[in-house]
């Protein structure tokens, strides 16, 4: 795991939009595993940006998102699918049939799991964009999933409804569960992009890095990851 600490949140975007930008010029068909969250959003401003000055071109580039909620239309302001058009993929030439997420309306659940694992596994990410969960979350995968887990549905933590709760009227209206890419589905990327910016991640940016590897802190399981790039601003680096 390669920690790398930039002066703030622009820098740590730029620093992510630049790896990203190499892989997509490097391979027009490359297959990218998106976050949601905050985070990324610095990171998906630049690429566009370099997408309208027609620097890069997504056309030819493949998408796999992290996560979505259980229940939420994909319509929904707060749905994982508005997000990544809002802040991406509306932004760019990408063909959107190439992107996908779990699908959280699905009827039945745990046939969407399965298809998504097995979309996962025709499409491995040559790279995957992290967020971080205050609790040391990767995607929705909350402390105690199993290192070996693919797509499934998570019960989301009191913690991480309150995090999340910001993003809705009010906290009654978070879906109380989400359908995820699993730990194992992570760690099978080529590469992995971590992001974390703020103070308010600094105690889960200790443990991911200092602490043995442990299901207490899902992000922990990155020490294990033969390409792992950490790349955090200072307030999150304060406790290192
Ligand atoms: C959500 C997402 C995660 C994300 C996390 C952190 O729970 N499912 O993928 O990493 O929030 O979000 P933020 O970047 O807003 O702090």
């Amino acid at each position: 795991m390669k920690v790398i600490i930039k002066e703030n949140y622009e820098e740590m975007s730029a620093a992510a939009a630049g790896l990203i930008s190499d892989e997509i010029k490097r391979n027009k068909k490359t297959t990218l595993g998106f976050a949601t969250g905050s985070t990324p959003i610095g990171t998906y401003k630049i690429l566009a940006q370099m997408c309208k000055k027609g620097e890069i071109s997504f056309k030819g580039i493949k998408t796999v998102n992290l996560d979505e909620y259980v229940g939420l239309d994909k319509t929904s302001d707060q749905s994982y699918v508005t997000f990544m058009s809002q802040n991406l993929f509306d932004l760019v030439d990408i063909d959107k049939a190439n992107t996908n997420l779990p699908n959280g309306c699905a009827k039945n659940l745990e046939k969407e799991c399965q298809r998504y694992t097995s979309l996962l596994q025709a499409n491995k990410q040559d790279i995957q964009l992290l967020g971080l969960g205050s609790n040391g979350h990767v995607g929705f995968n909350e402390p105690g999933t199993s290192f070996d887990s693919h797509t499934h549905i998570v019960d989301l933590t009191e913690s991480t409804i309150n995090d999340n709760s910001r993003l809705f009227e009010d906290k009654s209206q978070v879906p109380k569960q989400a359908i995820t890419m699993g730990i194992a589905d992570i760690m099978n990327a080529k590469m992995v992009i971590l992001l974390a910016s703020g103070k308010a991640k600094a105690n889960a940016i200790y443990k991911m890095v200092k602490e043995p590897a442990s299901e207490s802190c899902p992000a922990s399981v990155l020490q294990n990851h033969p390409n792992c790039v950490v790349i955090i601003d200072k307030e999150a680096a304060k406790n290192l």
